[in-house]
């Protein structure tokens, strides 16, 4: 039987496991990637692990989320992660040189390579025929000191593309599209892979546009193969050295088959708030347009640029429409500016940002309130922009462009004439001096790492004990979020890089003197009741009580991200075998587990004795092989520090 794109680079890099569906695999992660806001919080992580120099092909560490924020902490971040990058043999894409994913796919990516990135996004690169996946800060920590990733061998979803898209429809029209068909869950579970002879008519950019927003259907990643177009764009970044050929086999076989016809396809616009409210122009009918914004790491490419400047020039944007632009890379942005393509734009009316995410991530041009804004990005939720009643639609740089111009909802095959053909140049300007390279292995041990006082290591964490006695320092109730747990919001989030600072506002919307009471106990549990964690993917909800000193939390049932990060923090996640022995605990009452190391390693019936009331309280932990292990070193960063010896 003939294998899949996703399933040959699988198999080349599966290190534990075996490759059957459903199953858990450990891979070996060739590259990694950080951004900014996640970046620090791993780099602390690496760090803490001990391990001198990452043990990946390439690691590149990118500011490009939090570059407009005020307050020292933020420019702290960027030299922490400068130096750190430096000593430990990473890449430092510095602030000004791009978004991670446009920089990646331009320098870095790799056919036929594993990639994980903390950024969700990562899967921009399977553009290029690499199999990237967005991951947790702690886990691309794990991947830079050479431990394996893991994830569920996916699904495999083909999307056979045929025909040949009309003139002003894009490749952002095709995935959004795809998000019609298969809805923003549509992806969970599977690898969405592209092929058919309609490949043969997207460039890279394009492609990598549509893998970008499979992070929409929620995939675990999606991938084109690497063929000739693929190694001409190589080449053209003069890397052609970096090219293989990766196909599927003729006889693969996947669990699901759709067929697009790319000449059906109409321009078409995600309407609010959520990537799937997908919608023809024709269908949404006359929409007044109060801003636009061109760029983010969907549709920032020089491809992208091209199309608008050609759209824009020698005309004005709308009296009504706030234009902004923002190229996704230095080697776009000075492209543009030696091509005229730059000027093209300033003359139209568009206020042109930084290389960076901006407004992508709510860096500034919050719409107007109730303000109907049309953007190039790929996530329209509620409130993102900044404003809370704005109301954001998804589109291509092509309708974003001539809609700039109309001042309403526009399909550019109505008003523009023939489509020209835009070709990408046969060499892109290569210019590196904002990658600054790591330090020789000689040189490393003198680099001096810059931590500014925001910055504070990661809290150390011990194996598990054989006893826990400690009492129950916060009891709640059902359905506890992430957000209850680690609330985020502008004073909090600069303290993301601060474990001591950021925990001391755990819980405290729950109850302001948690924190407190829970550092001067110094060992606690918390109790709670169903659905426990739910909401994001937030590390800091586990790392904040680690911190605390929170051994356990017993619950009714945990959210199943929520769950894994406990584990990983090495913090016990217990449930009651009896949800209603839940009533059986009050806060303040003291809690004894013993044995529990023994108990763990052998699957015995754990059981919570309650020592102020006198109660035996039977509870479950169910850990499997690899989490148990994790739990009984004391956390993932142990754990691994273990198997690397
Ligand atoms: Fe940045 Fe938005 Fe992409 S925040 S990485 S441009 S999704």
């Amino acid at each position: 039987m003939g294998l899949t794109i996703a399933e040959k680079i699988l198999s080349a890099h599966v290190v534990d496991g075996t490759f059957e569906k459903g199953n858990e695999i450990g891979l070996k992660i060739d590259q990694t990637l950080t951004q900014d806001a996640t970046g620090t919080m791993a780099y602390l992580e690496f760090e803490a692990m001990g391990v001198k120099r990452v043990q990946t092909e390439r690691s590149v560490a990118y500011i490009d989320h939090n570059t407009l924020q005020s307050g020292f902490e933020n420019a702290d971040d960027h030299r922490f992660i400068g130096s750190i990058a430096k000593k430990h043999g990473i890449y430092f894409s510095r602030p000004g040189n791009g978004i991670c994913h446009q920089v990646h796919l331009e320098r870095f990516a790799k056919p036929g390579k594993t990639l994980i990135g903390s950024d969700s996004h990562t899967p921009t690169a399977g553009g290029i025929g690499m199999f990237a996946m967005g991951a947790g800060g702690l886990d691309v920590a794990v991947a830079m000191g050479g431990g394996a990733y893991y994830i569920t061998a996916p699904k495999m979803v083909r999307i056979n593309l045929t025909g040949k898209l009309r003139p002003w429809v894009a490749a952002k029209d095709i995935i959004l599209e795809v998000l019609r068909l298969l809805s923003v869950k549509g992806g969970v579970g599977k690898v969405i892979e592209y092929g058919g002879e309609g490949v043969k008519t997207l460039s890279v950019p394009e492609r990598a546009t549509i893998t970008n927003m499979g992070a929409e259907l929620g995939a675990t990643t999606s991938i084109f193969p690497s063929d000739e177009i693929t190694r001409a764009f190589l080449k053209a970044q003069g890397r052609e050295e970096d090219w293989c050929e990766v196909k599927a086999d003729d006889d693969a076989v996947y669990d699901e088959v759709y067929n697009i016809d790319l000449s059906a396809i109409a321009p078409m616009a995600a309407c609010p708030h959520s990537p799937d409210r997908v919608k023809t122009i024709p269908e949404i009918g006359k929409l007044k347009v109060d801003q636009v914004c061109i760029g983010s790491c969907t549709n920032s490419s020089l491809l992208d640029m091209m199309k608008v400047a050609y759209i824009l020039k020698g005309k004005t944007c709308h009296p009504d429409v706030s234009l902004s632009i923002a190229p996704g890379s230095k080697q776009v942005f000075q492209m543009m500016a030696q091509n005229g393509l730059l000027a093209d734009l300033i003359a139209a009316g568009a206020r042109i940002l930084e290389c960076a995410c901006g407004p992508c991530i709510g860096m500034g041009q919050s719409p107007n309130s109730k303000g109907v804004s049309l953007r190039t990005f790929n996530r329209n939720f509620e409130g993102r922009s900044g404003t809370a009643d704005g109301q954001i639609y998804l589109v291509s740089p092509e309708v974003a462009a001539v809609s700039a111009l109309t001042g309403y909802l526009t399909d550019p095959s109505e008003v523009l004439g023939e489509m020209p053909a835009f070709t990408l140049p046969e060499s892109f300007l290569i210019n590196d001096n904002m990658i600054v390279p790591p330090a020789s292995e000689e040189e490393m041990d003198s680099v001096e790492i810059l931590r500014g006082p925001n910055i504070k290591p990661f809290p150390v964490t011990t194996p598990l004990d054989e006893t826990i006695e400690a009492p129950c320092a916060l009891k709640v109730g059902d359905n506890i979020t992430t957000d209850h747990i680690m609330p985020a919001g502008a004073k909090i989030l600069p303290l993301r890089s601060n474990i001591p600072a950021i925990s001391m506002h755990c819980f405290t919307v729950c109850d302001k003197t948690f924190p407190e009471r829970a550092l001067s106990l110094k060992q606690s549990i918390i109790v709670g009741g169903a659905n426990y964690g739910q909401g994001s993917s937030r590390e800091h909800a586990a790392l904040a009580p680690l911190y605390l000193g929170v051994k356990a939390v017993l619950v009714q049932s945990f959210a199943r991200i929520h769950r894994a990060n406990l584990i990983n923090a090495g913090i016990l996640p217990l449930t009651f075998k009896n949800e209603a022995d839940y009533e059986k605990i009050d806060q303040d009452d003291v809690l004894l587990l013993k044995d529990i190391r023994k108990t763990i390693e052998n699957d015995g019936e754990i059981v919570v004795e309650n020592v102020t009331k006198g109660i035996q309280i039977p509870v479950s932990c169910d850990l499997s092989g690899r989490s148990k292990d994790i739990i009984l070193a004391g956390g993932l960063l142990n754990y691994t520090k273990q198997q690397l010896g």
